[in-house]
């Protein structure tokens, strides 16, 4: 279902939310944001068909989708989705970061999943027409965002199991502030050797909800365990680190070498991508390779391994205070000079415009 090149750009209509929020009222919600709660008074939503490819794109009020109950994403879970962040810079402006990124991530997810694929273009455009929008939604104070949650699904009410001819594109957007309640403070991992996420062969490369369904049991074991997320190890050997339940994973040697998995069962994360770049122009050496369980016990009982840190949109970046097995437990003390704080610091300063942008990652939604 390629249809990359955009065959001409899209004109949105645009039906303004005779509802909208009060400026009180979000005034209020963008004080205290939360993570995911509360949602701006528009959304986009554009169509496909295989007949007539995307058409009829529109920014509209905020609310509920109508479906039809044989939609087939509500049989097969035919969906994939994005997440990305609007900031707001000092001057007011609204920035997003590699939001191209994103919209390639998102052809690649479309192609696992047989959804066509939502030219680069068109992605961008819906973002800008978003920000145009419910741009007032973008709050100002540090560390907050406007996530932005571009979302794909089959529409078509029909129960046979093929590809859908019929597919929305919708972005929804949501003020945000930490991810985790305690903000900074290190978080704790469960390991799941319960279940799986992703097996060979399947789709655990793409960001599709069925990948976050199959998740969602062992995220309960590890509240039930006192833990703020899950690790899955690789479902065919039980012995490598792939990711946690919605973030990559990181781990910070002693001589500042950093690790990470390389695997074609994990989301391919552009926040960890980032990092790994800001952490090579610093001089790290970066390795993206099999990591066993066992080298990650091993290097922290003998102090070569002396950090680990989760990383993704919605968390940016955070330390890993300890990883719980139900036979064991690795602990990370917290470090004065921790590669993943000053790591974070960077990156989030490129983002919200007080670090130099040196590799060209910001692209400014409001003009
Ligand atoms: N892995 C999973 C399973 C995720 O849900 C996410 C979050 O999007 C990531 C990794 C990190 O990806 P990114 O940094 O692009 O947000
Ligand atoms: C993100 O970081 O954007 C995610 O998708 C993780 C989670 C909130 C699903």
């Amino acid at each position: 279902m390629k249809n990359l090149l955009a065959p001409q750009t899209l004109q949105f209509t645009r039906t303004a939310n005779e509802n909208a929020a009060t400026e009180a009222d979000r005034d209020a919600i963008l004080a205290n944001p939360g993570f995911g709660k509360h949602f701006t008074d528009h959304m986009v939503d554009i169509c496909w068909s295989k007949m007539g490819g995307w058409h009829r794109p529109r920014v509209q009020p905020y609310g509920p989708i109508s479906l039809d109950p044989a939609a087939s994403v509500l049989h097969y879970g035919q969906e994939i989705f994005e997440g990305l962040k609007a900031y707001r810079h000092a001057d007011g402006s609204i920035w997003s970061f590699r939001p191209e990124a994103n919209a390639a991530r998102l052809q690649r997810s479309a192609v696992r999943l047989a959804l066509p694929e939502l030219p680069t273009e068109y992605f961008l455009d819906a973002l800008k027409e978003l920000i145009a929008a419910d741009g007032a939604w973008v709050p100002s104070a540090p560390d907050t965002s406007l996530y932005l949650r571009p979302f794909m699904f089959a529409k078509e009410a029909f129960l046979g199991v093929r590809a859908a001819e019929k597919v929305n594109f919708y972005i929804i957007a949501s003020p945000a502030s930490a991810y985790f309640k305690g903000g900074l403070a290190p978080v704790s991992i469960w390991l799941s050797t319960n279940y799986s996420r992703a097996g060979k062969g399947g789709t655990g490369a793409a960001k599709t909800g069925g990948n976050y369904a199959a998740s969602l049991v062992a995220q309960e074991e590890a509240y039930e365990n006192g833990c703020d997320q899950v690790l899955f190890l690789d479902s065919v050997e039980e012995t490598w680190l792939e990711e946690l339940g919605g973030m990559n994973i990181v781990l910070v040697k002693k001589d500042g070498t950093l690790l990470t998995p390389a695997s074609d069962s994990i989301l391919e994360g552009i926040t960890r991508d980032s990092i790994l770049q800001l952490a090579a122009d610093r001089g790290h050496t970066v390795e993206r390779r099999p990591i066993s369980l066992q080298e990650w016990k091993d290097g922290a009982a003998s102090g070569d391994i002396v950090e680990a840190f989760a990383c993704g949109t919605a968390a940016v970046v955070a330390p890993i205070g300890t990883l719980k097995g139900a036979d064991f437990e690795i602990v990370h003390e917290a470090r004065e000079d921790s590669v993943a704080l000053s790591l974070r610091e960077q990156l989030t300063g490129i983002q919200y415009g007080k670090v130099d942008d040196t590799h060209g990652w910001m692209m400014r939604l409001d003009a």
